[in-house]
């Protein structure tokens, strides 16, 4: 059985390659078996299309639970990777996580999977279980257009960027609260109420250059000076936020490696740049999107409840 390649009305061309490739089965009425059995038939050249379009959409195949979609997951036979940061995923299959449980109206910024670990994973798997009602769109952007755009529009930052670096701190609120998207999991994750050995164990597994503890217990992971800018699978992609997680300035702390402040325009120009870059996916009920998140970045929109989207991970 062949792939039928499709279109969807929100997607970009970059370069005359377009993003995100949209895959449908053939005619028919498909199950999640199907899919599987095509996903290994078709391995090599599912590579080659996710090498050239960065994100593909397999849309309409008839998968309904987290089961079916671990499976399609499995069929890539990728290494599975475990996940490492603030979001709170809870296991609901082999192979499966919820996203994150920040309420919905949040806005949920770009990003790269895990980029402020040392390890982080090379493709990211998101399946719609549920769409939201409204909004809630998963939001997909390529990385090597934003460097692009941002060397055209502010050459003077980013000459000062790649000279001195920047410093990224990123603020944890007090305790463990769902309701703050970088809140969370930490202490679960470091099992210590040791400060000294809390900032041993996060330098083990993040590329963290200190943690600092402030006043009302809430914690700062200080990353850098580091270029947020890195060549992976043969690109120059802006892989470290510069924006943070969230909406709430407060939850991060910026500057140049030499300490000095970041230019408004330039962040301004930063979320432009995104905002016209990316690709709103309005999402299917069954939809599997399939991410290199090597040089893709995601984000999700405010949406409303009920919305499920589940994730994997993948070496
Ligand atoms: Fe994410």
């Amino acid at each position: 059985m062949e792939f039928v390649e499709g279109k969807i009305v929100e997607e970009k061309e970059f370069g005359g390659v377009v993003f995100p490739k949209t895959l449908h089965p053939p005619n028919g009425v498909y199950e999640a078996n199907e899919l599987v059995e095509m996903v290994k038939g078709k391995r090599e050249w599912l590579c080659e299309l996710l090498q050239r379009h960065s994100a593909i959409l397999f849309r309409g195949f008839g998968l309904f639970s987290a089961q079916d979609f671990g499976r399609v997951v499995e069929a890539f036979k990728w290494d599975e990777m475990g996940y490492l940061g603030p979001a709170a995923r809870f296991k609901v299959a082999d192979r499966v996580q919820t996203a994150n449980e920040v309420p919905l109206d949040q806005l949920i910024n770009f990003h790269h999977e895990m980029a402020q670990a040392k390890q982080f994973p090379s493709k990211i798997f998101f399946f719609c279980s549920q769409p939201s009602p409204e909004g809630g769109e998963t939001s997909i952007v390529p990385s090597h257009i934003v460097v692009e755009k941002m060397e055209e529009r502010v050459p003077e930052f980013m000459a000062k960027l790649s000279q001195t670096g920047y410093i990224l701190g990123l603020k944890t609120r007090k305790d463990n609260d769902s309701s703050e998207i970088f809140s969370q999991a930490w202490k679960l994750i470091i099992k210590t109420e040791d400060k000294a050995e809390f900032e041993e164990r996060v330098k083990e597994k993040m590329d963290c250059s200190s943690v600092k503890f402030n006043e009302h217990g809430s914690v700062e992971f200080v990353h850098g000076p580091m270029n947020p800018i890195r060549e992976l699978g043969g690109r120059r992609v802006w892989f470290n936020t510069i924006l943070g997680y969230t909406s709430d300035e407060r939850d991060i702390n910026l500057r140049f490696g030499d300490e000095t402040s970041f230019p408004l325009e330039a962040l301004d120009a930063h979320k432009k740049i995104l905002d016209e870059t990316c690709v709103d996916l309005k999402w299917e009920k069954g939809d599997v999107l399939l991410l290199d998140n090597l040089c893709v970045q995601h984000a999700r929109r405010p949406g409303k409840p009920p919305r499920v989207i589940l994730v994997s991970i993948c070496k």
